[in-house]
């Protein structure tokens, strides 16, 4: 019952400048798309900015795009992301509105989304990176800081009203070890569940980087949630590396980047609830890690031309 799925590039913006949609414009992409994968994750398709990006204007087709793809290949696809700081088109995050009026929007793109696709979409990412590495709601969230918390617990209701099929997640980075970000967490899943909101797992990114000790905890965090009888899940791995001048990674950087791999898909299969595995984008060509981490590379587990990485193999043999 493992999903293995990766992200669907596109829509980026350190692809726009660059590269034609990779999910429509490179065949070679498609076929390890479509052969390598049991799930697909939009990786900016669904996002406000993308998806919603008149106040009055949706704008579908890309999602769509994926969404029918998956089908076709028996994928399941992650919906990402309804709740979320960040990727929020200028209209609204620059807009003046009544907190009656962002309450209404947010209704509205929720129960437009989630039930566009209803029936069709395995989880959703309902709300993505809601506290800050402290643990504290992240004031940059304009729904969290213009409505107060108790908005997450509406997200999940009206998400859950527009697809009662959806597995409906929790979704951050900077929970693979213990700490205040996950105690943050388990306190609001705790909560959630008391009040009957629909909430049925908390899903870790997992976005690593050999700069930091590999992520041994892994397994303890997510049975935690386990424990609270939710499914739990790997979202967005990728594992970065500083890159040698030159660009190309050392025999051991690529050992060691294949031993944080199988590291998060241990903790996953160690786990019963953990029902989903996704990396980030399975080849180096479109990754955003380098444009978004100076100096760093080379997460993903295929080269630019697919040719695969000792990554790929440790992740096929540990399964
Ligand atoms: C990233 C995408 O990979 C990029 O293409 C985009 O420009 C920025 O966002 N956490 C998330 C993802 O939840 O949505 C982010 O994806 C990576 C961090």
């Amino acid at each position: 019952g493992l999903r293995i799925g990766t992200a669907v590039a596109g829509g980026g913006h350190h692809l726009e400048q660059e590269y034609p949609d990779p999910f429509t414009a490179d065949r070679a992409y498609r076929r390890v798309l479509a052969q390598q994968f049991s799930s697909a994750s939009p990786e900016n398709q669904m996002k406000w900015e993308f998806i919603h990006p008149g106040r009055h204007e949706y704008r579908f087709g890309p999602a769509d795009a994926i969404v029918r793809f998956a089908r076709q290949n028996g994928q399941a696809v992650r919906g990402h992301t309804l709740l979320w700081h960040s990727q929020n088109p200028a209209w609204l995050t620059e807009g003046t509105f009544t907190k009656a009026e962002l309450r209404a929007i947010l209704k509205d793109h929720i129960l437009t989304v989630a039930g566009r696709y209803r029936g069709q979409i395995h989880q959703w990412d309902v709300a993505n990176e809601i506290f800050d590495d402290n643990g504290a709601y992240r004031q940059e969230n304009i729904f969290i800081r213009e409505l107060g918390p108790g908005i997450v617990a509406d997200a999940f209701r009206w998400a859950h009203r527009a697809d009662p099929h959806a597995q409906l997640f929790l979704n951050d980075y900077g929970v693979d070890w213990p700490g205040a970000k996950v105690d943050a967490y388990e306190a609001l899943a705790r909560q959630l569940l008391a009040d009957g909101v629909p909430l049925h797992g908390f899903a870790s990114q997992a976005h690593l980087s050999t700069r930091y000790p590999a992520p041994d905890q892994l397994r303890t965090v997510l049975q935690r949630f386990d424990d609270l009888g939710l499914h739990t899940a790997i979202t967005e791995l990728d594992v970065r590396m500083d890159l040698p001048e030159g660009g190309v990674p050392t025999a051991e950087q690529l050992a060691t980047q294949a031993t944080y791999y199988t590291t998060v898909l241990d903790a996953c299969l160690a786990v019963d609830g953990c029902n989903s595995f996704t990396i980030w984008g399975f080849t180096d060509r479109y990754s955003w890690v380098p444009h978004f981490f100076p100096a760093e590379g080379a997460a993903t587990v295929m080269w630019d031309d697919f040719r695969r990485k000792p990554a790929y193999y440790a992740l096929r043999d540990t399964l």
